[in-house]
């Protein structure tokens, strides 16, 4: 859809302008930066691909920016440019490159042994931390938000005695198999471009679109979803925000169904200290957090209700002994209480999040004043301190709008040129987070990037 080349513009610019902004502003990235380019501008040795982990290759970059160093909100590359970061590692250092709480913290626990199979004295801290915060009696902890996402769903199967599961198109929780599906012109297909997957998908998960509460209620009117598996708000297509209600409904009617609701708040954690749930009052069964939850290390946590836990532990004292299919060795390692700790005690705090907000609010009004100052038929999406600008009218309703929404050749050309002036912001959409770390100054040259990238498009 989205690469059809027979348009002769995307989101209302030139296809001409845009491949000569993409050209220019590569081969000044290129002249930048010589050590990079030497180094590793074919690609980094002895890695399949060039690169050391795949995604790397999907920043729009001529090469990936090879990292020197990284601090609060800025990193700085070998040929020493540095640039503010707005991308924060895809949300895994959203309070900032090495928060110093963090750092000190991980310092302390470095002689003290990093990883045991046995819980520390900070996970005696931490329980109680993680009840207050989310509000959820029972927790456990993995290392990635996959992962997580895997161990819930395994639950919630074990627990209602069903197979199934529903996700909304758009999705992403993570590399869960089971999650991998969308709706390619209303009919539900596995997601396209998934590498040796043989198995059809949407046998065991529904997939209806976010915001459509008459599909919800046909979905579940069987009683055959075990859970239903949701972000608050979809952001990893371009971001849509929920209908009002629309939390109400579907925990509404996942009730009825008997459907457990797993609300994966990995990056609406963005909205405040206690995420999306706490500050619109949302009721889940399960919550899983990872990426930023130990401030930049491998760390999530799923937490799960009073009726969920005592079920559960029903379910254990029946179950034939054996494996579970849950846990990774590393997981709950005392390197990860120790960071976990000083991030819940010390970085997300209520003061940290209301300064956060306040500059997101800045930066939001600062971009859409510059799509209003040369009439882009764009718009910008924010939940809390997670901003995005998407190169189409909004607001979106639904994954089936936010796939037309992405433009990834202009939104290509505009990163290069974002970078070259200075700032960096996430590969995938066009993503934007604001960290404690991140100044105003830093919000008003993203601001002014971003007017002079837009006049050079719309000129
Ligand atoms: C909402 C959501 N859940 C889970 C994940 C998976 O996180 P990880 O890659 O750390 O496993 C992601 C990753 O982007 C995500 O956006």
């Amino acid at each position: 859809m989205h690469s059809d080349t027979s348009k002769t513009s995307i989101g209302g610019i030139g296809r001409d302008r845009i491949a000569e902004l993409r050209e220019t502003e590569g081969a000044a990235f290129r002249k930048a930066r010589p050590q990079s380019q030497a180094r590793a501008g074919n690609g980094l040795p002895g890695f399949f691909g060039g690169v050391p982990m795949h995604w790397m290759n999907d920043w729009p970059t001529p090469f990936p920016i090879l990292v020197d160093s990284a601090k609060g909100a800025t990193i700085t590359d070998i040929d020493g440019i540095r640039l503010d970061d707005f991308c924060l590692g895809d949300t895994g250092s959203m309070f900032g490159h090495s928060p110093p709480p963090v750092a000190r913290a991980i310092r302390r626990q470095a002689g003290r042994g990093l990883t045991y199979m046995l819980p520390s004295e900070d996970a005696l801290a931490i329980g109680p931390l993680l009840q207050q915060r989310f509000g959820l009696p029972f927790w456990q902890i993995a290392t990635t938000a996959t992962d997580a996402n895997r161990f819930v769903l395994r639950v919630a199967r074990a627990i209602t005695g069903r197979e199934k599961i529903l996700v909304f198109n758009g999705c992403y929780h993570g590399s869960v198999d089971e999650t991998m599906v969308r709706l390619i012109d209303g009919k539900p297909v596995n997601r396209p471009g998934l590498a040796g997957e043989f198995r059809d998908l949407t046998r065991t998960a529904k997939v209806i679109e976010f915001n459509d509460v008459s599909a919800l209620e046909a979905a579940l009117r069987d009683k055959d979803v075990a859970c239903v598996i949701a972000e608050p708000v979809l952001t990893n297509s371009c971001m849509v925000l929920a209908d009002p209600g629309f939390h109400d409904a579907l925990r509404k009617l996942t009730r009825q169904a008997g459907t457990l609701l797993l609300i994966d708040e990995t990056h609406t954690i963005s909205t405040g200290p206690g995420g999306y749930t706490r500050k619109y009052g949302l009721e889940p069964d399960f919550f899983v957090l990872g990426k930023p939850i130990a401030g930049g290390v491998p760390a999530s946590v799923w937490g799960m209700s009073d009726d969920v836990a005592s079920r559960y532990a029903d379910y254990n004292r029946t179950k034939e002994p054996g494996y579970s299919g849950m846990g990774t060795t590393l997981s709950a390692n005392p390197l990860q209480f120790a960071a976990m700790r000083a991030t819940l005690e010390e970085v997300m705090t209520e003061g940290n999040y209301d300064r956060m907000d306040h500059l997101a609010r800045r930066l939001d009004a600062g971009l859409t004043g510059v799509i209003d100052r040369y009439r882009l038929p764009w718009h910008v999406s924010r939940v809390g301190a997670r901003v995005e600008f998407i190169c189409a009218p909004g607001p979106l309703r639904n994954g089936a709008e936010a796939e037309l929404a992405h433009a990834p050749e202009l939104e290509a050309a505009i990163h290069v040129a974002l970078v070259n002036r200075g700032v960096l912001i996430a590969p995938f959409h066009n993503m934007m987070l604001i960290s404690p770390a991140t100044s105003g100054a830093q919000v008003n040259r993203l601001i002014t990037a971003f007017g002079a990238v837009a006049a050079k498009l719309a000129a």
